[in-house]
């Protein structure tokens, strides 16, 4: 599969930036983002995603290390003008303008004009779904219709590649599903997507692949079929007694859903489903069901991030 964006060994020190001391925002980042894959760009506040994105867009220059954006080392502003169209997080537009007006406006700033320029604005709202509002004041939209005006912008100038910082933090879940909609029929079309986000549930619905930074530091990277595989088993199960409740417990084995003597339980990740039957014949529980469970990427997250914090400390 042909790689559209790599890093190779990047860094970026913001010298003297705190107290005088050098920030090292990014270290060794190697990366590499596939042709026509939604790629999920992770991690905590401050670990370096934004700092990435600004140099991938050439708004910012590497301290040292490589990029390559379709092929070409050259980050000048025509190659990333031509190939990247990007939406930052909480974008603002001048509310007394139509959404047709904003467009336009962009289109020209990307150089745009007369019957090529009406033909983008068209064929760009009728994308995001938004012909019948084009007409009107931004004041009047909602937040999902200014993220669809918003995504429409970053996609007037017709990018093979689009960037987003936090597409879906504020709206609504219907909101939400149209904009992960959307997401996926521009994937269809063969544009790639690079998405920043806190939101993991979003992530993990939408992404081939993510990968998880630490303070500037690459912690994972892979498809969900590979970061995600750990499974741990789930039963569910009658004649649950409070005794056992603890004794289970204490095992390590967590106890969810209770209702009256029933309840789920949750193994810990080294018991087998043959240990899981044996628990219950001890308990005499009646196991009703039994199945796996596949880690989700937000406790991905939160177990790469808390090993990283805590080797930290012990280096420090
Ligand atoms: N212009 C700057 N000058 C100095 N330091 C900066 C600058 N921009 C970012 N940093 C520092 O670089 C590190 C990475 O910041 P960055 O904004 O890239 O993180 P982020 O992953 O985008 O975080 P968030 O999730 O909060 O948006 C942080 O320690 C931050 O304080
Ligand atoms: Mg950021």
């Amino acid at each position: 599969m042909t790689t559209v964006i790599r890093t190779t060994a990047l860094n970026k020190i913001y010298e003297g930036a705190f107290r005088g001391q050098d920030v090292h925002a990014l270290k060794d980042l190697d990366l590499d983002i596939r042709q026509g894959e939604i790629f999920g760009y992770l991690g905590p506040n401050g670990s370096g995603k934004t700092t990435t994105i600004k140099m991938l867009l050439g708004l910012l220059f590497p301290t040292s290390g490589k990029i390559e954006i379709l092929g070409s080392e050259s980050i000048d502003s025509a190659t990333v003008k031509r190939n990247i169209g990007y939406l930052p997080e909480g974008a603002y537009y001048p509310d007394f303008l139509r959404g047709e007006e904003i467009l336009a406006y962009y289109g020209k700033l990307y150089g745009l004009r007369g019957k090529e320029l009406k033909k983008r604005v068209d064929e760009t709202i009728e994308l995001v779904g938004m012909q019948h509002a084009r007409k009107r004041l931004l004041r009047g939209y909602s937040k999902g219709m200014r993220q669809r005006i918003g995504l429409a912008q970053a996609l007037i100038s017709d990018p093979k590649i689009l960037i987003l910082d936090e597409p879906t933090t504020g709206l609504d879940p219907i909101a939400r599903k149209e904009i992960r909609d959307l997401l996926l029929q521009l994937r269809e079309q063969g544009i790639t997507l690079l998405i920043s986000s806190h939101e993991l549930l979003e992530v993990e619905m939408i992404s081939d692949r993510v990968a998880i930074l630490f303070e500037g530091v690459l912690q994972k990277i892979g498809s969900m079929a590979e970061l995600l595989t750990q499974r741990e088993l789930s039963m569910t199960v009658d004649h649950l007694s409070e005794s056992s409740v603890s004794d289970l417990t204490d095992k390590g084995i967590q106890v969810e859903d209770r209702t009256g003597n029933r309840a789920v339980l949750r193994l810990p990740f080294h018991m087998s489903s043959y240990d899981g039957v044996e628990m219950c014949k001890a308990h005499s529980l009646n196991l009703l069901s039994i199945s796996p469970r596949r880690e989700t990427l937000e406790e991905l997250f939160v177990r790469i991030v808390s090993t990283a914090s805590k080797a930290r400390e012990v280096v420090q």
